[in-house]
């Protein structure tokens, strides 16, 4: 016999994950690694904001945006809203990570995108960009500001479930 669990109790669980790998990262950077700075002498301060910002800016707020249906017991149309403004921080908070990653490999004569880790991360990042704008255009302008009756595409909720999934696949 099938049994249906409710999602809102195991969010819980993903949220203190997060909240542990998002205090690791910070001690990471900051106590071992010297801290975080846009401008120094020492570049080292200057890479450190990319791991931090892809972690808890990228990572952890894509994923809160993600679970945002399930972990809010709100109405789906704010629900909606709180999707919408945390996955478009994260790619934000996300573009300024990789420009730390970029100012860190410039002010140290290092070559930009040398690794795989860059060339996907790149791909990453514009993939993740053009799903945000997609989910914007299609659930929010057309169905919320222009309140459309006519737009409604079933299935589209899997195909975007999908496609999140080998996106977060090729992120971790
Ligand atoms: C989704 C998360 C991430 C994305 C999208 C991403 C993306 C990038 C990109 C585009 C670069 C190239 C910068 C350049 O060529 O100047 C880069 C460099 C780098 N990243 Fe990340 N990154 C992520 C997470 C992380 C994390 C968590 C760490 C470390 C703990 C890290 C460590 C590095 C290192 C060491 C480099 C410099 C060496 C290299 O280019 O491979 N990255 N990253
Ligand atoms: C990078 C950006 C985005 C990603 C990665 C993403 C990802 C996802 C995922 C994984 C789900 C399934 C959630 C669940 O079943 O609990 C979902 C659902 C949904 N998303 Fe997005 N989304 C993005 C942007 C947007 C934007 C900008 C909107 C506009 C409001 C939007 C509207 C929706 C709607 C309406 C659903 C269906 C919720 C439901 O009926 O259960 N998404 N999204």
């Amino acid at each position: 016999m099938a049994t249906r669990l409710k999602a809102l109790p195991f969010s819980f669980g993903a949220h203190f994950l997060a909240l542990i790998a998002a205090i690791m990262v910070l001690v990471w950077s900051i106590h071992f690694r010297g801290g975080l700075a846009w401008e120094a002498e020492n570049k080292n301060l200057i890479f450190n904001i990319h791991p931090v910002l892809m972690l808890i800016g990228f990572i952890i707020l894509g994923g809160e945006a993600i679970i945002s249906y399930k972990s809010f017991p709100l109405e789906k149309q704010v629900k909606k809203k709180i999707h919408l403004v945390l996955h478009a921080i994260a790619l934000i908070l996300g573009i300024i990570g990789i420009c730390a990653a970029f100012k860190n490999h410039n002010e140290s004569n290092i070559p930009n995108l040398y690794s795989l880790h860059s060339w996907i991360g790149i791909g990453v990042i514009t993939l993740y960009g053009i799903q945000w704008i997609y989910g914007f255009v299609v659930f929010f302008y057309l169905e919320v500001v222009l309140k459309s009756d006519a737009i409604h595409f079933p299935g589209m909720c899997f195909w975007e479930c999908l496609y999140m999934s080998w996106l977060l696949a090729m992120r971790v």
